[in-house]
């Protein structure tokens, strides 16, 4: 095989107008990496569903729950294992759930699920204890991971069921969950426990049998113009209302909540005045059918309104193989609940109730709104003195009528084969000096693909198996100050580094590889990382603004040519 003709199978590689034909439809990797022996792996015998992790670089540790132990572990080396807790379920409590019908080895164990760095620098932790969460401080000083056992009521804040999906996050001290509160998982909540704790109505057209996925806070105050709030939002899929359909039809929302609510008054009384949710749209070929959000990341941005959510999506029906990835920028999600229409409910023929564009007068302050300049302008500083007509409007009425549409109108990159399940993304300062998303996607059997945009075009630069045996990723994380990616499955917890510039022997394959983590170094005559040089910003190729694009097209003859005019381009790294 001649260098070139790998180039068929290079998802992306082509102009145009077959690129994104082909791209949209099914992107390939352009290297597999099968599993290797010396990956580093934790997991302890007699422990399983290693599904919860903080990382915490300012302690060098990865904290990593699993079934009824907490685990700190070396950041740069998670094999070694400096300090653990257990938390058991007790005899009593597992009784009990067994006389309630759940499983004595199964459901009526302690499932660590939430883990938060406080405001003062210890942690809070809960597990689902057999059916009866409950919460506990930890610390970790002297080497020693310790529980506080000063136990808390864990209703709301973890779930009961641990096969149950739910997101939650630490803002300061106040923790915003998503769950369900009662023992059945019939009454789910989007719940902030706090001095002044909040939650959404029991109304189906609220939450109407969510399966909640990610939780995320973006920081809208820092130099608003509108004197706006700081936000969390909400992503996760749920039985529509919105569509006459004569089965169960589920679609994938984003919701939001004010950080400064307060509930109101008289009407939604210690209830969120806040909150307001949207359909998330990210078609996928081949299917008709809603597509289900699994999970999300915010990649941040110094400025909040370029900030953007990335979204794995799966089909709904089973008969489809395809996953996607959707991206959603904070700013285009603003514009539908800040400016878009609501949608409300109308009875048709007695008792069937269909949901339609509201068209009526909008009450002011605007439902939903977070306390803004508008509203203060008013007199109203706090949620607490919204009037009735606006707190009505949004308890009956918190779907706006139009989708949050993806970034690049449909999805970033659609792949056939093993589901996605985990996504986290990075953010890459390649040698043009340009930053780059970097996605890395963990999915059902075990693999994570890592995958990158060049101006709307997508490829899977490489997967790479983690797991010697098929192995769901449940969690995933990023730390870029190790450059390490942790996953986490049923079976163990594994890490591997963002990227291996190693693998790429050639000056061809690492050049074609198109990582922009990954350089050539004419000097070393090796394929190199560069980051370990991109402090220096005299290298020729950031100099010359060549993106891993062009360095790649200019570089494939001076890897054929040695010698030729373009080959100073590949000295980037070197000169560095
Ligand atoms: C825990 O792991 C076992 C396999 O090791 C799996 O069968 C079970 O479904 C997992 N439980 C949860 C709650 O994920």
């Amino acid at each position: 095989m001649s260098p070139l003709s790998a180039l068929g199978v290079f998802c992306g590689l082509f102009l145009p107008l077959s690129l994104s034909e082909y791209n949209t439809h099914n992107c390939i990797p352009r290297k597999s990496v099968l599993y290797q022996d010396n990956m580093k792996l934790f997991r302890e015998e007699g422990i399983c569903n290693y599904s919860t992790m903080l990382v915490r670089e300012d302690l060098g540790l990865l904290l990593l729950g699993a079934r009824e132990a907490v685990y700190a572990l070396d950041i740069n080396d998670i094999s070694i294992k400096k300090s653990w807790v257990y938390w058991r379920v007790t005899k009593e409590k597992q009784m009990e759930c067994t006389y309630k019908g759940k499983h004595a080895e199964i459901e009526c164990r302690n499932y660590i699920r939430t883990l938060h760095k406080v405001g003062d620098g210890r942690m809070y932790v809960c597990g689902t204890n057999a059916f009866s969460p409950t919460c506990d401080y930890m610390t970790y000083s002297e080497g020693q991971l310790r529980l506080e056992e000063a136990q808390e009521e864990g209703k709301g804040k973890c779930p009961f069921d641990p096969f149950q999906r739910y997101s939650s996050i630490m803002v300061g001290n106040d923790l915003y969950s998503a769950t369900s509160i009662n023992f059945l998982g019939s009454e789910p909540v989007v719940l902030r426990s706090s001095s002044s704790a909040l939650r959404t109505e029991f109304k189906s057209s609220w939450l109407n049998e969510p399966n909640f996925v990610y939780m995320d806070l973006v920081p809208e105050s820092n130099n608003n113009p509108e004197g706006d709030d700081d936000k969390v939002y909400l992503f996760f899929s749920e039985n529509a209302m919105e569509y006459d359909f004569y089965n169960k039809l589920m679609v994938s929302r984003v919701a939001r909540v004010c950080k400064g609510d307060m509930g109101g008054q008289r009407t939604l009384q210690r209830k969120w005045t806040s909150f307001l949710k949207a359909r998330l749209d990210c078609s996928l070929p081949e299917s008709s059918l809603p597509s289900i959000v699994q999970d999300v990341f915010l990649l941040k941005n110094d400025d909040w309104g370029k900030s953007v959510f990335y979204a794995v999506f799966t089909p709904q029906s089973s008969l489809s193989d395809m996953s996607a990835v959707c991206a959603y920028s904070v700013s285009a999600i603003g514009d539908v609940f800040n400016k878009g229409k609501f949608k409300t409910p109308v009875t048709v023929e007695t008792s069937h109730v269909k949901w339609v564009m509201y068209s009526g007068e909008v009450p002011t302050p605007r439902p939903g709104a977070c306390i803004n300049n508008a509203a203060r302008a008013l007199g109203m500083e706090r949620s607490l003195d919204l009037p009735d007509k606006t707190l009505q409007f949004i308890r009956d009425r918190p779907l706006m009528d139009e989708a949050v549409r993806p970034l690049t109108g449909g999805p970033l990159l659609v792949k056939k084969g093993a589901m996605f399940t985990r996504l986290v993304v990075d953010n890459v300062l390649a040698l043009d000096g340009e930053r780059y998303a970097v996605m890395f996607i963990g999915t059902e059997n075990g693999y994570v693909q890592k995958a990158v945009n060049y101006a709307g075009e997508m490829i899977i630069i490489e997967e790479i198996q983690l797991y010697q045996t098929p192995e769901a990723i449940r969690t995933l994380r990023l730390s870029s100050s190790t450059g390490q990616l942790y996953a986490g499955s049923d079976f163990g917890a594994v890490q591997m580094p963002l990227s291996d510039c190693g693998r790429y022997e050639l000056c061809l394959d690492c050049v074609l590889g198109r990582d922009p983590y990954c350089g050539w170094d004419l000097s070393t005559g090796i394929c190199s990382a560069v980051a370990s040089s991109s402090s220096d910003t005299d290298c020729e190729a950031r100099e010359l603004h060549l993106s891993p694009w062009e360095q790649h097209q200019a570089a494939v003859p001076s890897c054929l040519q040695p010698g030729s005019g373009t080959l100073a381009l590949l000295r980037a790294t070197a000169a560095c």
